[in-house]
């Protein structure tokens, strides 16, 4: 298949191109290196430095003969846009291009400004360069599962039925986030649910948890095509940030009391996830929606896992509570169903304290490299 990722120098796009470009798909990754761009502005860098995105393809292409295309452009641009469409005529695409952390968008009016215009102009555009120039094209697009909140009942799958007055009828399923970032989300969900049902479009969008781990098959074979790790407050998510934490020696920052839950998932599921959506496309006319995580922890849990772990490794682990930087529910009810991804096939990788230990003891080559100033946090929701 021909298969562009929009996004591809990410955290997830990496992997993902490397993945797919090794099973022998055409892979075409377009980045404009924003998340470089905001963790060097923000003093976030990642704690493994990688070379750029053609570097990185020239040393994939080198160690597994197989070609991965890069374009260096911005997807909020529609001549760019149109161009790579209208030249690749992509079979799927897989849209990670998106501000996506939430502290940055809460750090002020410039912050928030630039998530929301980059995020909504780069989905609005992918979604009119599929109609214009790829009508088939399924458009795979990662949401989060921030998009629900945490709501006192069940989070369903994408939609809900509700009843009302003796009629019925199917709804998206009530969203209510908790960043601007998030709720970008939800507006993107919004713009391609209303392409869906007046122009045919055919969607994915994957309601994707927080991702954990560094390790893949391909990262494993040449440590500069590993991808960006990051482990500051600003771009580190939480298993990430704590499994640096426990190598630094520093406490693990626990926001408030810790019961915050959410669906967790290993890259390499992100990887199956993305892939099972691609070979198992949505019809047009179609929004399919999918929860994308494996695993349900509060933040406590994940502490306690590092700690237990870390301990057994002799890494000696602390866990602090700190004053919570984020407005948010610190015990509540969470329960999300997640059996899409499995009935199209997915075989979890779960949290095991021997992942814990691989990551612990990856991250250990690069202890030198943490700069424990990176780990507070530094952006207040108010
Ligand atoms: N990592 C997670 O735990 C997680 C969880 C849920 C959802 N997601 C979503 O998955 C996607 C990828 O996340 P990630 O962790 O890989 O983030 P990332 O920041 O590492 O990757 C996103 C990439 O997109 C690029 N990008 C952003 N805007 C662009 C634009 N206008 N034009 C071209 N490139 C652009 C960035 O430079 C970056 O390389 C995001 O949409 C994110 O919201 C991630």
């Amino acid at each position: 298949m021909r298969i562009l990722i929009l996004g591809g120098d990410g955290y997830l796009g990496w992997p993902t191109a490397m993945s797919l470009a090794a099973k022998g798909h055409d892979v075409c990754a377009v980045d404009n290196y924003l998340r470089r761009e905001m963790a060097l502005e923000t003093n976030s860098e990642a704690l493994i430095p990688s070379p750029n995105l053609d570097d990185r393809a020239g040393i994939f292409e080198a160690v597994t003969g197989k070609k991965i295309r890069v374009v260096i452009g911005d997807c909020a641009d529609y001549t760019l846009m149109s161009r790579v469409f209208g030249e690749f005529k992509p079979n799927a695409v897989i849209h990670y291009a998106e501000q996506p952390s939430a502290p940055y968008s809460m750090m002020g009016f410039t912050e928030a400004r630039k998530t929301l215009n980059n995020n909504l102009n780069a989905t609005f555009n992918v979604i009119w360069a599929v109609m214009k120039f790829a009508p088939d094209c399924h458009i795979i697009k990662l949401g989060t599962m921030g998009e629900y909140g945490t709501p006192n009942i069940d989070i369903e799958e994408g939609w809900i039925e509700i009843e009302r007055n003796g009629r019925s009828d199917k709804f998206l399923y009530p969203r209510q986030a908790g960043s601007l970032y998030h709720t970008t989300k939800v507006l993107d969900t919004d713009l391609l649910w209303f392409y869906v049902r007046t122009h045919g479009v055919r969607v994915t969008d994957l309601m994707q948890g927080p991702v954990y781990g560094l390790s893949t098959p391909q990262a494993d074979m040449d440590e500069r095509l590993l991808p960006n790790f990051h482990y500051d407050d600003i771009f580190g998510t939480v298993v990430n940030r704590f499994l640096t934490q426990a190598v630094a020696g520093v406490p693990l920052t626990v926001y408030g009391k810790g019961g915050q839950t959410r669906g967790y998932l290993n890259l390499n599921d992100t990887l199956q996830c993305v892939e099972l959506a691609m070979t198992n496309p949505a019809q047009a006319g179609q929004l399919r929606i999918l929860n994308q995580f494996t695993e349900l922890f509060s933040v406590n849990e994940i502490a306690g896992r590092v700690k237990a772990v870390g301990d057994r490794m002799g890494l000696n682990v602390r866990i602090e509570s700190i004053q919570n930087p984020r407005k948010e529910k610190e015990e509540h009810y969470y329960n999300a169903k997640h059996s899409g991804l499995l009935e199209l096939g997915l075989k979890p990788n779960y949290m095991t304290d021997d992942v814990v230990a691989g990551m612990l003891e990856r991250i250990i080559k690069y202890r030198g490299m943490i700069d424990t100033k990176k780990i507070m946090p530094r952006v207040r929701w108010s």
